[in-house]
């Protein structure tokens, strides 16, 4: 979500929408705005005036058009990438609380919001939405009208919050102060004169003040005309970090970065921590909230068949080795496209998973469909809030990647793995293949990837070095097995789409029934090397790296880091964290995503845009 507050002599109103605009990229499926004038409201509701609206920010900047909010020259703004509750109307921020006195915007997942609602609930407060900033809200008003400014009032209610947050507030009967909180989610403040701004990042008010401050984690920021005061959540005064921003507009809406999905790959930590966020109970167990299958359902299935297109068919192959590991139930997995022309054999105990970022795309619309017909439950891994899939589907598990902009998918494809872990440690849960204590495991497991991520990403210049390298080559191979097989068909899928380059994936296994006569003296390949533990695995790669350097190829191979036994075979070594086989995917598809973006980049292409190619494609 974008997130835009603003304290000063301009009219807030327009400083807002403007920030909102170069933020909705960030997310665009409602918008809103809550302004406090000086001015007392007729209504008795203090000085604030709140516009929201579904749909883009332009429905929003109708609405003030139609019916022009009041003068002011303070307010909050917010874009919306929707995560608990439908994107319509209600759903939309600002949400005020039971007297409107307080407004809120709020970035992130609020981990708790359950207990916290119900709480609210048996004191007689009335929640209009679905949203768990809408509890904030409330609770944040409860303690303003208890006599205390906004400031210590945030204080108070983020120590009681779980999970990642920005948020940010004004009262209605305070028009100096802006407040805002940040655990986990991105804040940034901006430093004018006479003004203050606070942002999601320095997109939003970049052409007012390149001078921002940077916050530290639970920290809260009170903005006022004059000033900046930063404390913890514990109301100890702290500080921000100054600095000077010297990127053009363009190049803040990317954070710095050239391309949206460079930015995208480096969000890959977040996106996978966020997509982890609140599957967890208070007794340990796994829940998924929008599941909507019951237990017995789940137990009745012996079937499941995975159907995706693109990227999110590579997701899909790892799932099989997941899901079939984890809970012993046969699973296929098609392409979208071919599903149901071949007249698949489907009943009401198949499960039919269908994973889509975009949550429209035709081929997998049209197969779960058909899947329906043939009375087979449906379960959506979808990104994106309310689209065409997950409301066709009997279940859905979001992914919290936020809006991916580049056409060629990155953190998309990162924590669609992570929900169909979840999923497949979901129904070992249910049908009891696996102890309690196992899948505690491994979700422990799962919680340390955002920091195994961000290790290669830590890496990335060497892997940029070799991409540079190869601006000459023709054709690249991408090797290996076991979940790291479809990492290989991905790695080559990236260097098609945005390199145009001419790139295949193989089982390492395979290599010798065909593929290794393409083999010739400098041809790049690279090799995803199974981790220890799995020794027959490493192995067999190990014989397939070898037979390929042999042939005079230069191998470049992604291994376990202490791994050393693949000294002598490779001409390049890109490390790896070390991590189980089945998660290996989440941190080997991560080098070969940035060489592909970099080799695209030292070509000259546009990586966002790529030729001939859709983000989304609506048409079979
Ligand atoms: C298009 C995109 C791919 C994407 C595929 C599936 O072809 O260019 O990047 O993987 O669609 O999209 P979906 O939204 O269904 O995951």
């Amino acid at each position: 979500c974008g997130i835009v507050g603003y304290v000063g002599h301009r009219s807030a109103a327009s400083v807002v929408v403007e920030g909102l605009r170069r933020l909705e990229y960030r997310g665009y499926d409602s918008a809103g705005i809550a302004l406090v004038s000086v001015e007392a409201g007729e209504d008795g509701s203090g000085g604030l005036a709140t516009e929201k609206r579904a749909g883009k920010l332009a429905n929003l900047e109708k609405a003030i058009a139609d019916t022009p909010l009041p003068e002011a020259t303070t307010g909050i703004g917010h874009t919306r990438w929707a995560t608990h509750g439908a994107p319509n109307d209600v759903n939309a921020h600002p949400h005020a609380g039971a007297t409107r006195r307080v407004a809120l915007v709020h970035n992130g997942i609020i981990e708790n919001f359950d207990d916290l609602r119900a709480r609210l609930e048996t004191d007689d407060h009335v929640l209009l939405s679905e949203t768990d900033t809408e509890v904030a809200a409330h609770l944040l008003e409860l303690q303003v009208l208890s006599g205390i400014d906004l400031t210590t009032a945030m204080q108070r209610v983020c120590q009681r919050l779980e999970g990642a947050f920005t948020l940010v507030a004004v009262d209605a009967e305070d028009p100096s102060r802006v407040v805002a909180a940040r655990r986990n989610s991105p804040l940034v403040v901006g430093l004018g004169e006479g003004e203050n701004f606070l942002g999601s990042d320095v997109a939003a008010f970049i052409e007012h003040t390149r001078e921002a401050l940077e916050l530290g984690q639970d920290q809260v920021v009170t903005i006022t005309a004059e000033g900046v005061e930063v404390t913890d959540f514990d109301g100890t005064p702290s500080s921000g970090t100054a600095y000077h921003v010297d990127w053009d507009l363009s190049a803040a809406e990317k954070d710095g970065h050239d391309w949206f999905m460079r930015k995208e790959i480096f969000e890959q930590p977040r996106a996978v921590a966020d997509s982890l966020l609140g599957r967890r109970s208070r007794t340990g167990r796994l829940q998924l909230d929008e599941m909507r299958l019951s237990d017995d359902e789940l137990r009745d299935i012996d079937k499941i068949i995975i159907i995706a297109a693109g990227t999110s068919f590579y997701a899909g192959m790892v799932a099989k080795y997941a899901i079939e590991h984890w809970c012993r139930v046969p699973v296929e997995v098609e392409l979208s496209s071919e599903f149901r022309y071949r007249d698949p054999i489907l009943d009401y105990s198949t499960l039919v998973v269908a994973i889509s970022q975009s949550g429209e795309t035709a081929d997998t619309l049209q197969a779960i469909r058909h899947a329906r017909t043939q009375r087979s439950k449906v379960l959506a891994i979808c990104n994106t809030n309310g689209s065409t899939i997950p409301r066709e589907s009997d279940a859905v598990i979001y992914t919290h990647a936020g809006p991916e902009i580049g056409v060629a998918s990155t953190k998309g494809f990162l924590t669609q793995l992570v929900a169909c872990y979840l999923l497949a440690l979901y129904v070992a849960q249910v049908k009891g293949t696996r102890y309690g204590d196992e899948i505690a495991e491994v979700m422990h497991q799962l919680e340390a990837m955002p920091d195994h991520v961000q290790t290669v990403l830590d890496g990335a210049d060497a892997v940029y070095q070799l991409a540079r390298a190869h601006t000459g080559t023709r054709s690249v191979l991408f090797l290996g097995r076991h979940a790291g097989y479809p990492v290989a068909l991905e790695g080559a899928l990236k260097l098609k789409e945005i390199a145009y380059l001419h790139a295949e994936g193989f089982a390492a296994g395979e290599l010798k029934h065909g593929p290794i006569a393409l083999v010739e003296p400098g041809l790049p390949v690279l090799c995803v090397v199974p981790p220890r533990g799995r020794d027959q695995l490493r192995e067999k790669m190990l014989s397939g790296i070898q037979e390929v350097r042999a042939r005079g190829a230069q191998t470049i191979c992604l291994v376990e880091e202490g791994d050393d036994s693949i000294g002598p075979y490779a001409d390049v070594v890109i490390r790896l964290p070390s991590v189980p086989v089945l998660l290996q995917p989440l941190v080997s598809v991560v080098p070969l995503q940035l060489f592909a973006c970099e080799l695209a980049t030292a070509l000259g292409h546009d990586v966002d845009q790529p030729r001939n190619l859709a983000k989304s494609v609506t048409v079979e």
